[in-house]
């Protein structure tokens, strides 16, 4: 039985030849590598400055701290994410209101944000889910400071602009699996110099004449920059890659019994996950979880595309889109090293197991 990973880092000679040219420099913790990870990245994305740190939810903090984000005051996200984004806010003392999801594009829905405001309301994170972009345009119409989380989606495009080019702030992860890794890290981006310094005087102790409280150590290493320069060279060709992949499982896989991801006009896709709502057959999240227990029995992996949404870790009601997704979609094997043979075994045994 061939085993198909769900999610893989995708590492060769490239990331290899870097780390031991870090390696053989003796300059292993935060240094040029590091500040050439930033200017890549913040071209890449098409925004001013950058700064790394050591994983996004890190980013997410100290984004939020640059914001001036604290005690008193609410941040708006999504129920169907992580629970970084919602760790980040608890980290900086605020409150956490969450709001539901669209249900055909996973992305937050900004009607919902929009009555979920109040005066405290400093900023929305806006994941945007699964390598799709969110509703940026409506969002934005809120005027609200909008933190673009692009953990999962770069490169995407909504109404023209890039993704991650409209928030006032945009943060990136680079855990093992996502687009572009370093293994772990993370990284604030901006156009804005003012709140990227504060980013700056958060991530490393003794940057400024006074102690801050909320400084730390959470820089990236050199090491780790030097995996995500290669990665960033590469990132094109990953991309085309994962489009290709998930072309194919739309045409193996029958719509009527696997609804693909939807792509509405305006926006493109980067199939950071590759994420079906299934139409047929199952009943209930448990039903979900024997089906997905099937599949790995069979070597497919796949996951829930959220491990456990906020709402029903916190027992909130009234999230009739997330509850949907949680019980009804699941994420298939997708990433720049799958082959198309694995893809057509995948598709096969996903719905042989269905039946
Ligand atoms: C949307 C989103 N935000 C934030 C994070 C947190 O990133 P990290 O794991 O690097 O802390 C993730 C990680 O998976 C994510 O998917």
């Amino acid at each position: 039985m061939t085993f198909i990973p769900h999610s893989k880092p995708s590492l060769g000679p490239e990331e290899l030849r870097a780390v031991i040219e870090v390696l053989q420099s003796g300059q292993i913790t935060a240094g040029p590598m590091v500040a050439q990870f930033e200017r890549g990245m913040a071209a890449y994305i098409g925004l001013q400055g950058a700064v790394a740190v050591s994983s996004g939810t890190v980013a997410l903090e100290l984004a939020l701290r640059a914001l001036g984000v604290g005690h008193g005051d609410n941040v708006i996200l999504p129920s169907y994410v992580c629970s970084a984004p919602w760790l980040a806010v608890q980290r900086v003392g605020a409150q956490a209101r969450l709001v539901d999801i669209n249900s055909t594009t996973y992305n937050l829905d900004p009607q919902k944000v929009r009555k979920a405001r109040t005066s405290r309301t400093r900023a929305v994170i806006v994941p945007h889910m699964f390598g799709l972009p969110a509703d940026l345009t409506s969002l934005q119409a809120l005027d609200m400071p909008l933190i673009e989380d692009c953990a999962q989606t770069l490169g995407a495009m909504e109404q023209g602009r890039a993704v991650g080019t409209v928030g006032t702030l945009t943060v990136c992860s680079f855990y093992a699996t996502k687009l572009l890794c370093t293994g772990e890290g993370g990284m604030v981006l901006s156009n804005d110099e003012v709140l990227l310094e504060r980013v700056r005087a958060l991530r490393e102790y003794d940057k400024a004449p006074s102690l801050n409280t909320s400084a730390g150590n959470c820089k990236l290493t050199d090491l780790q920059a030097a995996i995500g320069v290669a990665q960033l060279n590469q990132l094109g060709e990953f991309l085309d890659k994962r489009s290709a992949l998930a072309a194919l499982y739309r045409d193996l896989l029958p719509a009527e019994v696997f609804t693909a991801p939807v792509v509405p006009a305006g926006r493109t896709h980067v199939y950071y996950r590759f994420v079906v709502r299934l139409m047929k057959g199952l009943q209930s999240a448990d039903e979900l979880t024997d089906y997905l227990s099937r599949l790995a029995h069979r070597g497919v992996q796949c996951r829930r595309p959220v491990f456990r949404p906020l709402h029903r870790y916190l027992d909130l009601p009234d999230f009739p889109a997330s509850d949907e997704a949680d019980s009804s979609a699941i994420s298939l094997p997708l990433h720049p090293s799958l082959t198309e043979e694995a893809v057509r075994q995948a598709a096969h045994i996903l719905q042989e197991e269905l039946h």
